[in-house]
C-alpha cells in the first residue's frame, strides 16, 4: 500500500469508528464529509462468490469508476477461479478460502456474492476484518440474522451497501421525485409481478461436467446448512432449496419491495401473507414456483396506508406481462424496462347522474325534483374530470443502474461514510418482509412485522 493511501485509510478508520459510536446512539444518521481519498488512490476490491452475479457485479464495479481495481476473488468451484484468471488476468489472486481475502490488508472492499445462506457469516467476518462490504440481496437468509448484521456494520464504522441495483436507475429516481411532488395523490395500492416460463428462468442453471467433490469444496458450501452428501444440483442450483436460498420471494420480490421502499420512503409492511404452490418444476426443489403475497403497509407520517400484491409464476405458459405499478388517488406510476409512465387523473366533484343509475327508476316527479337539486349543487365546472395527463420518462441512453449503484457505494467508501442508497438498515427492511412472505407460505399463517424496530410481532 502507498504511504498516502495507508494514512488515508487510517484516518478514515479512526474517524469512522468515532462516528459509528455516534451512529449507534442515533442509529440512522448519514455520516458525510470524512477525510477524502486522494484522487490518485485506487479502491482495491475482491469478489467472494464468482458465479453468475459475481461476474456481473465485478464488471459493474469496474465500469462504475476508474478508481475501482479488481485484485482478488474467492470461490468454491475451481472452474470459476480459472475463469477469473482467463477474464481478468493471471495476476488476480484467487482462492477457495474467503478468509485469505479478509486477511489481506491491501484490500479495502469485498463484494459478497455467494448463495444467501452465506451472506450474514461473510458480511460479519468482513466488517470485523475492516473491509467495506457490498453484499448481494437479500441481505440475510433468515429474519433473525438481520439485526446482528446491522450491529456489526455500526460497530465496524465501514460502508456497507446491499445490491438491489434497480433503485439506482434513472426511472426509479424519477419516480421518487414524482411521489414526493404528490403526482399520484395518496398511495393506496402497489402491484408487481415477475412471471417466467423457461427452465433457466426457473433457476435450472447449467452444471459443469467436471463438478465433483474434488473440483469444489462441498463441505464449505454447506456452511450452516444440514450436512447432506455431495449433490451438484444443490451446489449449482442452490436457489431451489430452502437450506441455501430464499425462494422466489428472496430472489425476486426483494427487488420489487426495495424499489417501492425507495420510491415511497416507506419503512415496510406490518402484515404479510402468502399463498402458493409447487406447480410445475417438480425437480426436487422444495420451494414454490407460484407465489402470491399480500403486504399491508401502515399509515405513517410520509404515506397513507396501502396494500402491496406481489406475484411470481414460474409456470406461466400464458401471456406474460410483468408490471410494477404504484397506484394513488390521483394517478399511477408504471415501470417498464427502462422507462416509466405517469398517468394522472382526478375525479370530478359531481358524482354524476343517469346512465346505469337508480335515477331512471325514480318517478317522473322525483326525477324532476332530483335534477333541480343536482343542477343547483353541481354547476357545469364541477362535472368534468381533470383530463388524463400522461407523462413518459425514458432513461437517458446509457443509464447503467448497476454501475450507478456501485458508484454510490464507492463514493461513500471514499468518504468513509456509513450512509448510502441501500445501507443495511434499508437492506434489512426490504429483506425481512420477503422472508416473512416465505414464513407465511410455509407456516400457513399471517406474519406480523414491526417495520420501525425491525422485529416480528406476535
Ligand atoms: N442483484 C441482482 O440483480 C442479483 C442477480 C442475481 C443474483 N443475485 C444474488 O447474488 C448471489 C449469488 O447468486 P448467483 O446467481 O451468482 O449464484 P451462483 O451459484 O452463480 O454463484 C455463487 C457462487 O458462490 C460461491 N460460493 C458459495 N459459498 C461460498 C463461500 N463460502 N465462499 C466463497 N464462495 C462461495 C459458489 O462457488 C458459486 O460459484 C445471491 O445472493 C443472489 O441472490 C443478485
Amino acid at each position: 500500500m502507498q504511504p498516502t493511501r495507508r494514512k488515508f485509510l487510517q484516518n478514515v478508520t479512526a474517524a469512522s469508528a468515532l462516528l459509528a459510536t455516534e451512529s449507534i446512539a442515533k442509529p440512522f444518521n448519514i455520516i458525510r464529509d470524512l477525510k477524502k481519498i486522494s484522487p490518485n488512490d485506487k479502491i482495491r476490491f475482491a469478489t467472494i462468490g464468482m458465479g453468475i452475479q459475481g461476474h456481473s457485479d465485478t464488471r459493474a464495479a469496474i465500469r462504475s469508476t476508474p478508481e475501482a481495481e479488481f485484485v482478488a476473488a474467492a470461490d468454491l468451484y475451481d472452474g470459476r477461479l480459472t475463469r477469473v484468471k482467463e477474464q481478468y488476468g493471471k495476476d488476480i489472486f484467487t482462492t477457495r478460502d474467503f478468509r485469505q481475502i479478509l486477511e489481506r490488508k491491501d484490500i479495502d472492499v469485498v463484494l459478497i456474492v455467494t448463495p444467501d445462506h452465506w451472506h450474514d457469516h461473510i458480511t460479519k467476518a468482513a466488517l470485523k476484518a475492516g473491509k467495506n462490504v457490498y453484499c448481494e440481496k437479500p441481505m440475510v437468509h433468515h429474519i433473525d440474522e438481520g439485526l446482528s448484521v446491522i450491529d456489526a456494520w455500526k460497530k465496524s464504522g465501514k460502508t456497507m451497501q446491499v445490491g438491489s441495483q434497480s433503485i439506482s436507475s434513472a426511472p426509479y429516481r424519477e419516480a421518487k421525485k414524482m411521489m414526493q411532488a404528490g403526482d399520484i395523490g395518496e398511495i393506496n395500492f402497489v402491484e408487481s409481478s415477475y412471471d417466467r416460463f423457461d427452465s433457466i428462468g426457473a433457476w435450472n442453471y447449467s452444471i459443469p461436467t467436471d463438478a465433483s467433490p474434488q473440483t469444489l469444496d462441498w463441505d464449505t458450501f454447506l456452511g450452516d446448512a444440514p450436512k447432506v452428501p455431495f449433490d451438484a444440483k444443490r451446489f449449482f442450483r442452490w436457489r431451489n432449496y430452502r437450506d441455501y436460498g430464499t425462494g422466489v420471494a428472496g430472489d425476486l420480490f426483494v427487488h420489487l419491495i426495495t424499489g417501492v421502499h425507495f420510491v415511497t420512503s416507506s419503512l415496510g409492511p406490518e402484515r404479510i401473507m402468502s399463498s402458493g404452490e409447487l406447480s410445475y418444476w417438480k425437480d426436487g426443489r422444495d420451494v414454490p414456483d407460484v407465489l402470491v403475497s399480500i403486504l399491508d403497509y401502515p399509515k405513517t407520517d410520509i404515506h397513507t396506508n396501502f396494500q402491496m400484491v406481489l406475484r411470481v409464476n414460474f409456470a406461466n405458459a400464458g401471456a406474460i406481462s410483468n408490471t410494477t405499478r404504484i397506484v394513488g388517488t390521483e394517478g399511477q406510476i408504471q415501470f417498464t424496462a427502462n422507462s416509466l409512465v405517469l398517468n394522472k387523473k382526478k375525479l370530478p366533484k359531481a358524482p354524476g347522474m343517469g346512465g346505469y343509475d337508480s335515477f331512471n327508476t325514480f318517478s317522473e316527479a322525483q326525477q324532476k325534483e332530483f335534477k333541480t337539486q343536482y343542477d343547483a349543487q353541481y354547476p357545469e365546472d364541477t362535472r368534468k374530470a381533470e383530463p388524463i395527463k400522461e407523462v413518459k420518462f425514458e432513461a437517458p441512453k446509457g443509464d447503467d443502474a448497476h454501475a450507478n449503484h456501485f458508484a454510490d457505494f464507492f463514493e461513500n467508501v471514499k468518504k468513509g461514510s456509513l450512509g448510502n442508497v441501500e445501507d443495511p438498515v434499508f437492506g434489512f427492511r426490504a429483506a425481512a418482509p420477503v422472508l416473512a412472505c416465505n414464513e407465511s407460505y410455509f407456516g400457513k399463517k399471517i406474519v406480523n412485522w414491526d417495520p420501525v424496530n425491525m422485529k416480528k410481532k406476535k
